[in-house]
């Protein structure tokens, strides 16, 4: 069957692990509503299209700096406040819901759910921000960590004074330091074996991975244990590059470093936004193999996010396959790695 949206009433405390701090308990649950809408898809009269973070216009960051100080300065039990957006990230991946089984707990990382959760949890965001500063057409910008110019820590989300800003960021991966795509340790390679490393780390994901289940991750159904397996862009880049970001200072490596905290940077929607743009990039190359799931269990998946009005929606994996029907699309930019075959 498939995992069903969790049960607000039964969110319990979320657990952080490390194996040199041991565990710690975080309340992360979301405020309760007596009312659950299911999810239509938007209507609109022109795409939006997300810009590349490293090459957006002053007008433009005026605009994203704008919606994220108006975020920050909602009230705390807003459920579209920034510390309620960050919290869904970690009530669904630090085991604050069960999968229909209270023993084994609801997990979105590490499975075929990892690209639906993620695709809408930006989405409501994005809403969000729309609709504080009044624009619903407003995108939000994606980090190009798959380009050579995009590697580094864009440059916007680095300035102390802006709302886009973390302190809890490895103080030695700032820009221009290039980001590593497959980073466990430190390598300090040159610029130029950096960038051959990281465009053959994306060849390897995205065009050596041709199933969905080696792209998109296992299967995972209500009641099962979780975790059964990621797929390609999961692993690398996504997850070596919360770790590069992560503060190596934190005890749990917040905020990137952790699910319970990495909403809490504003660079994990960027993050996000590149990670959710493979998937559409992964379905539009040639092979036939390059398709979603068609099994039921995964399109009829759910989940529930508050949207830009503070109403809580269900929505479904089968919402999310299609950015056009949710009306946005990407920039495009050049794509180096597709011609760099290792
Ligand atoms: Cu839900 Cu990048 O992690």
């Amino acid at each position: 069957a498939p995992v069903s949206s969790p049960d607000l009433d039964l969110c319990e405390k979320a657990t952080v692990a490390s194996k040199s701090a041991g565990t710690m308990k975080v309340a992360c649950c979301p405020p309760k509503s007596a009312k659950i809408i299911d999810f239509k898809p938007p209507k609109f009269s022109k795409i939006r299209y997300r810009p590349a973070a490293q090459s957006v216009d002053p007008e433009y960051l005026d605009k994203f700096t704008k919606a994220m100080e108006l975020m920050k300065a909602l009230p705390m039990d807003d459920p579209r406040s920034f510390m309620q957006q960050a919290n869904v990230h970690c009530a669904y991946c630090n085991g604050a819901y069960d999968n229909g089984d209270p023993s084994h707990e609801l997990q979105v990382h590490f499975s075929w759910l990892f690209f639906p959760f993620h695709r809408l949890y930006l989405y409501f965001y994005e809403r969000i921000l729309g609709n504080l500063i009044g624009d619903p057409n407003f995108a939000m910008p994606f980090w190009n960590w798959d380009a050579p110019r995009g590697m580094p820590i864009p440059e916007i989300y680095v300035d102390p004074n802006s709302p886009l800003y973390d302190e809890k960021r490895n103080v030695d991966h700032q820009p221009p330091k290039l980001a590593d795509l497959d980073y466990s340790v430190e390598e300090d390679l040159s610029k130029r074996d950096q960038i051959k490393s990281n465009l053959s780390v994306m060849y390897r994901q995205m065009v050596t991975n041709k199933t969905a289940t080696l792209f998109l991750g296992k299967p995972y159904r209500a009641g099962e244990k979780s975790s059964p397996g990621a797929g390609s862009i999961e692993q690398s880049p996504h997850t070596d590059i919360h770790k590069w970001v992560g503060d190596q200072r934190e005890t749990y490596k917040e905020d990137m470093g952790n699910f319970y905290s990495a909403g809490r940077d504003p660079l994990f929607y960027a993050h996000h936004c590149n990670v959710d743009r493979m998937w559409n990039i992964w379905k539009s190359l040639p092979g036939k193999k390059r398709r979603d799931f068609t099994d039921t269990d995964w399109l009829d998946s759910s989940f529930l996010f508050y949207d830009e009005n503070a109403n809580l929606v269900r929505a479904k994996v089968r919402d999310a396959l299609d950015t056009k029907t949710l009306g946005y699309d990407y920039q495009k930019v050049n794509i180096p790695w597709l011609k760099n075959k290792p």
